[in-house]
């Protein structure tokens, strides 16, 4: 049977197959709206990887463009570490996006010395500002923007999301630009600026953020996101197989959402999986559920762990730590999981403990693990929460589901 795929594993989710986080969007649209009374409003999005930043920001866009008729430009941040370089991606995006607006050769004509436009299956324009230009754009950011939407004649405001916060996080001038910028646009350009910002990052940028400028926290609307309930996980494995006309079994459902462990992009590899494993069946049993929770935990290890695990870390003792600490994890996955060192080597045999500090260091240099905190204080983390469930599949004894089969 021909069906299409409703899993995206490896992009952020389509704003219309957007699941769950009801409060968070209830209160922040309401947010959203008061830009178009002319009031800027800025959010930033944390959370962990792959936890949904990229795509709430996404849900917010196309919220702003259809519901509020905003002009949308979504921007990836990583690597770049310059405020002009950020500025160039933002006018650039912003170029390609209006170019089928009425107001576009308006927005253009003061543009144009500075950009040239490459041919390649429809038209793609690439902003090379001069020197002068972008440091006079720069100077004037809020202005340049108020300005910008004043010349939109059918649309009502602007929201610009700078994704990925990385690059920029450990720039103290990046901070202070942002912070200075926000505080023109709220006081020169007040009642004139139907203008949303959104940042998304990880949690400890934000930190870094906030260590170089106290007051730049201050300007944001905060979204921690965390990890989804068990009951939106469900919805949305219902919803997304309803929508190929599949139904699923109560067991196999379980087993979909105990292994998504909270995760959305583990959600999202298991949905995958789970959908590979059908042939023209209309129901998913627990047997295809299983084959494809396993096929995901195959994936993840593909994506992410192969190219860091070597045979020196699946030393039958290594194994047998990172079992543990795993399982630990997996019943904290949407809070951040730490352990100590000196607490958690009371769970471990007298042949695992010789080797702990040993298995440590070496997960630490495969960055698998991670510091949490200050070094000396002993505490470690996953560098990503899929490391934990793919452990956990790994482990799923075929033999104990024999009989279920
Ligand atoms: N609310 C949601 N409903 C359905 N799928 C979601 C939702 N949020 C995220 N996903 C899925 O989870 C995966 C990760 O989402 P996304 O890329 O938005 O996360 P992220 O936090 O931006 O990740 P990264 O830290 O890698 O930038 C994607 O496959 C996306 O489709
Ligand atoms: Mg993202």
């Amino acid at each position: 049977m021909d069906r299409i795929n409703p899993f995206n594993p490896d992009s952020p989710v389509d704003p219309n197959n957007f699941e769950g986080r009801e409060d968070i969007l209830e209160k922040n649209i309401k947010i959203l709206m008061e830009t178009k009374h002319n009031k800027p409003k800025h959010f930033f999005i944390t959370g962990n990887r792959g936890m949904g930043k990229s795509s709430l920001a996404s849900y917010f866009k196309d919220y702003a463009e259809k519901k509020l008729k905003y002009i949308g430009v979504h921007i990836y941040n990583d690597g770049v570490h310059d405020i002009e370089s950020l500025i160039r991606q933002i006018i650039e995006e912003l170029l390609n996006n209006i170019q089928k607006e009425s107001f576009f050769n308006k927005i253009f004509n003061s543009f144009k010395n500075h950009v040239e436009s490459v041919n390649l299956f429809g038209t793609s324009l690439k902003f090379k500002p001069s020197e002068n230009l972008l440091d006079h754009i720069k100077d004037n950011f809020a202005g340049f923007l108020v300005n910008m939407v004043n010349e939109f004649d059918n649309k009502n405001g602007l929201i610009i999301i700078i994704d990925d916060i990385n690059g920029l996080s450990d720039n103290p001038e990046f901070v202070n630009w942002y912070k200075s910028f926000a505080d023109t646009l709220f006081t020169n350009y007040r009642g004139k600026s139907p203008i949303c910002m959104i940042l998304a990052g990880y949690p400890e940028k934000l930190e870094i953020m906030h260590e170089n400028n106290p007051s730049f926290t201050r300007i944001f609307s905060h979204i921690k996101l965390k990890g989804l309930s068990d009951k939106e996980i469900t919805d949305f494995f219902n919803k997304s197989f309803n929508k190929i006309n599949m139904g699923i079994d109560p067991d196999a459902i379980d087993i979909l959402v105990k292994y998504s462990s909270g995760l959305p992009n583990m959600m999202q590899e298991i949905g995958n999986g789970t959908f590979y494993m059908t042939n023209d069946d209309d129901l998913i049993t627990y047997y295809i559920a299983f084959k494809g929770v396993l096929y995901a935990g195959d994936e993840i290890g593909k994506k992410y762990l192969q190219p860091l695990f070597d045979s020196s870390i699946r030393s039958m003792e290594y194994l047998g730590i990172f079992e543990k600490i795993a399982k630990d994890a997996i019943s904290n996955l949407d809070e951040d999981y730490f352990f100590r060192k000196k607490d958690f080597s009371k769970n471990l045999t007298e042949n695992e403990k010789k080797v702990f500090t040993n298995f440590l260091n070496r997960a630490r240099k495969l960055k698998i693990l991670d510091y949490h905190g200050p070094k000396k204080s002993g505490y470690y983390k996953f560098t990503n929460n899929l490391y934990p469930v793919y452990i956990d599949i790994q482990s799923l004894d075929e033999t104990q589901n024999k009989n279920r089969l």
